[in-house]
């Protein structure tokens, strides 16, 4: 099985070193191993929560996909994508919206955050808070939900907007009668060092202290490295480098014997200015190749762009069919493979429970296809693309009526069902080593549902 990372960045800033240090680089890690399906996406609709700048929001967001791919993200192993190319995702929102309660938003920190500055300062509880603001945490959860991703790596403060999603996950589950959402945890990285600010506090664009990552070039970088906060101590005199932000920032880019060296030279009385340097030229070094390509990328945006298409078209490629099952869940469905008694909800929770399905959907470009899930809602086969549902329903018709006569071929890294020399569908990429174990998966599958149709 493999396990589903997801987190997104609010495309409200350029990116900086806490942001790569902090989020970037981890996240990079988390992408090579094995096993690990990474969906990394611009929060530009929680963007707006914040920002009413479009040039900045526009820029922000091109920013960042391109200091993505410049540190070195593979875009055909991680899913990368802008969230406000998926549609699903405000769809999404609204589902969560009915089922979400109304005091579990009044009590999100940023909100109360809020609420208590303004009490404070003697103003309405709610003068100049959005709803949009309000709402934040179930935009989230859908950005998570829509992918049923199991592991959410964030910050601390990111954290109970976890915890809301998985509230919300269960609540609509257990309203809905069925495991439709995977319960997603957050993932902390407690050795990932939260990296200090020219003025020592954490780096954050909201203490204006940061450093940019790329912008501005080397000159930039120099140039904030120089303003970073240092006592008085003059050359010649011992300094004790732990817990400098210096030292700290120096750390978070080398190895140990690197630093090593660098404490030692420190306490013998390297010079601040001279430190300084130092930090630039070994933070450069492992910038500059990345640099280049950033600056490439900003001056091709058109290259982020078809990145960012592709990815958003692998991520509709699972949020769509899920949110095809939760309007058929909801009652806001088009009436699929077999329309289930009414009145029978238990009767229904019990079958949905089990075995596999098939469910319906229209697809990106408007043609209609079913998708065949496993009974843990893993995808087995995606069929071809039909006018209308008329023709997609008749498919599965001749689908399940003809299982025992259906041809199942590897072809291409993939296997073809075919009927009557017509491929039907195909199912996702397959090693040669699984192609048996998945062939009978697949034809037990469709005969449990053959079996159910008949009945
Ligand atoms: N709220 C997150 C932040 O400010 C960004 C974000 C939006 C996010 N949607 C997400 C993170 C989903 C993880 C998963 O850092």
């Amino acid at each position: 099985m493999t396990m589903r990372v997801l987190t997104g960045i609010t495309t409200s800033g350029i990116p900086h070193l806490g942001n790569y240090v902090g989020a970037i680089r981890p996240a990079l890690a988390a992408s090579r191993v094995d096993g690990v399906d990474a969906f990394y996406f611009m929060a530009d609709y929680h963007s707006l929560i914040k920002c009413d700048d479009p040039a900045r929001v526009q820029h922000s967001r091109l920013a960042i996909a391109a200091a993505w791919l410049a540190a070195g993200l593979d875009p055909e192993r991680v899913t990368l994508y802008r969230q406000s190319d998926i549609p699903e995702i405000p769809e999404l929102t609204w589902l969560l919206t009915c089922v979400t309660a109304k005091g579990l938003l009044n009590r999100a920190h940023a909100y109360k955050a809020a609420v208590d500055a303004n009490s404070e300062a003697g103003e309405d509880p709610d003068a100049g808070i959005t709803a949009g603001l309000y709402m934040y945490p179930v935009l989230m959860a859908a950005d998570i939900l829509a992918f049923n991703a199991h592991k959410v790596p964030v910050g601390r403060d990111q954290v109970q907007h976890i915890e809301m999603a998985r509230d919300i996950a269960q609540r609509f589950n257990h309203l809905y009668g069925r495991e439709f959402f995977v319960l997603p945890e957050a993932a902390i990285e407690e050795q990932v060092a939260t990296l200090p600010g020219l003025d020592g506090r954490k780096m954050s664009k909201s203490y204006d202290n940061t450093i940019p990552l790329f912008e501005g070039g080397p000159k930039a970088l120099r140039k904030a490295i120089l303003r970073i906060v240092t006592d008085s101590r003059e050359p010649g005199e011992a300094k004790d480098a732990e817990g400098t932000a210096l030292f700290t920032i120096f750390r978070a880019f080398a190895d140990p014997d690197e630093t090593g060296a660098f404490r030692s030279a420190l306490h013998e009385g390297l010079g601040w200015g001279e430190a300084k340097q130092r930090l630039f030229e070994r933070i450069d070094r492992e910038l500059a190749p990345m640099r280049e390509r950033y600056e490439h990328l900003m001056a091709h945006p058109h290259e982020v762009e078809a990145v960012l298409m592709a990815g958003a078209e692998r991520a509709r490629f699972i949020a769509t069919p899920l949110l095809a099952e939760l309007r058929e869940a909801v009652g806001l469905g088009h009436g699929t493979v077999r329309p289930l008694p009414a009145n029978d909800k238990d009767k229904r929770k019990k079958k949905a429970h089990k075995g596999p399905r098939l469910v319906s959907f229209r697809d990106g470009d408007g043609r209609f296809r079913f998708r065949l899930l496993s009974a843990d809602g893993e995808e087995l086969a995606l069929s071809r693309g039909f006018d209308d549902p008329k023709a997609s329903g008749q498919a599965i018709q001749t689908l399940l009526g003809g299982v025992d006569d259906l041809e199942i071929v590897l072809a291409d890294g993939v296997l073809e069902l075919r009927q009557q020399g017509q491929a039907v569908a195909l199912s996702p990429p397959i090693s040669v080593a699984g192609h048996e174990e998945a062939t009978s998966r697949l034809r037990e599958s469709l005969r449990e549902l053959a079996a159910e149709n008949d009945a």
